[in-house]
This record gives structure tokens, C-alpha cells and sequence, in this order.
């Protein structure tokens, strides 16, 4: 299996790894069949700027990669912008993940967008796009 050096460089020095005391929006989400669990904290603004991003991610290399890309990609950026930021994004960004791992990268958007649902519902509002997340299962259940 080849990983791309930006992979390599995510997965040694990942970036916005941690929490955020207080976070506007967290999400928790899990693949079922690794059983690997990815849990994306936001910091938004008043403006809807997301000023700041960080990730727990117990999974594989993969995983930890995608998570530390994706949460570089959000900051900085809109709610909207924030949603356009697919699996595919981050796998781009990331120079691509081996075929077998790509489940792995959608872990990351899917963490994204629960962290921004739950964000929308602490705040009573209605992002456009934006679909309630699945929720995680530990028993190989989808
Ligand atoms: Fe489970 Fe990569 S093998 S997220």
C-alpha cells in the first residue's frame, strides 16, 4: 500500500489534534465495520466563521490524516463553505488515499457535518444542506 507523502506528514505530525473547551459544535462518528471513531470539535463565531477546528480520532493512520486535513480545510471558513468540503476534498488535499482507505476519509466529512448539526442545534437553526447525522453504533449494525 502507498501513501502519499502529504498522507505520511498528516498521519506523523498531525495538526488540531485535541479539544476545544466550550466548542460551538462537536460531532462523534463511527465505522461500523473497523470500529474507528472520529470526534471533530468547532469553534464558530457570531459571523458564522469558523475560527477554529480540532480532532480526537481513534482510528487508523488514514483516519488521523483525513481528520488532521479536514479540520485545516474548515478553518477559516463559512458554514456553507464548510459543507462543501466532501471525503473527496480532503482525499485531494491529501495528494489521495489507497482504495481501500477512502471509507476512512469520509469518516472525516461525516464528523464535520454532525459537529456542524450539533452546532445548529445548540443554536435552533437550520443550515441548508445540511442532513442529521448517523448515529454510532459499536455493534457492526449499520
Ligand atoms: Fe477505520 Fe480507517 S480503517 S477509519
Amino acid at each position: 500500500m502507498e501513501y502519499s507523502e502529504k498522507v505520511m506528514d498528516h498521519f506523523m505530525n498531525p495538526r488540531n489534534v485535541g479539544e476545544i473547551e466550550g466548542a460551538s459544535g462537536i460531532g462523534t462518528v463511527g465505522n461500523a465495520k473497523c470500529g474507528d471513531i472520529m470526534r471533530v470539535f468547532l469553534q464558530i463565531g457570531e459571523d458564522g466563521v469558523i475560527q477554529d477546528a480540532k480532532f480526537k480520532t481513534f482510528g487508523c493512520g488514514a483516519a488521523v490524516a483525513t481528520s488532521s486535513m479536514a479540520t485545516e480545510l474548515v478553518k477559516g471558513k463559512s458554514i456553507q463553505e464548510a459543507l462543501e468540503i466532501t471525503n473527496k476534498t480532503v482525499m485531494e488535499a491529501l495528494d489521495g488515499l489507497p482504495p481501500v482507505k477512502i471509507h476512512c476519509s469520509c469518516l472525516a466529512e461525516e464528523a464535520l457535518h454532525a459537529a456542524l448539526w450539533d452546532y445548529a442545534q445548540k443554536n435552533s437553526i437550520t443550515i441548508e444542506g445540511l442532513t442529521p447525522p448517523k448515529e454510532v453504533h459499536h455493534d457492526g449494525n449499520e
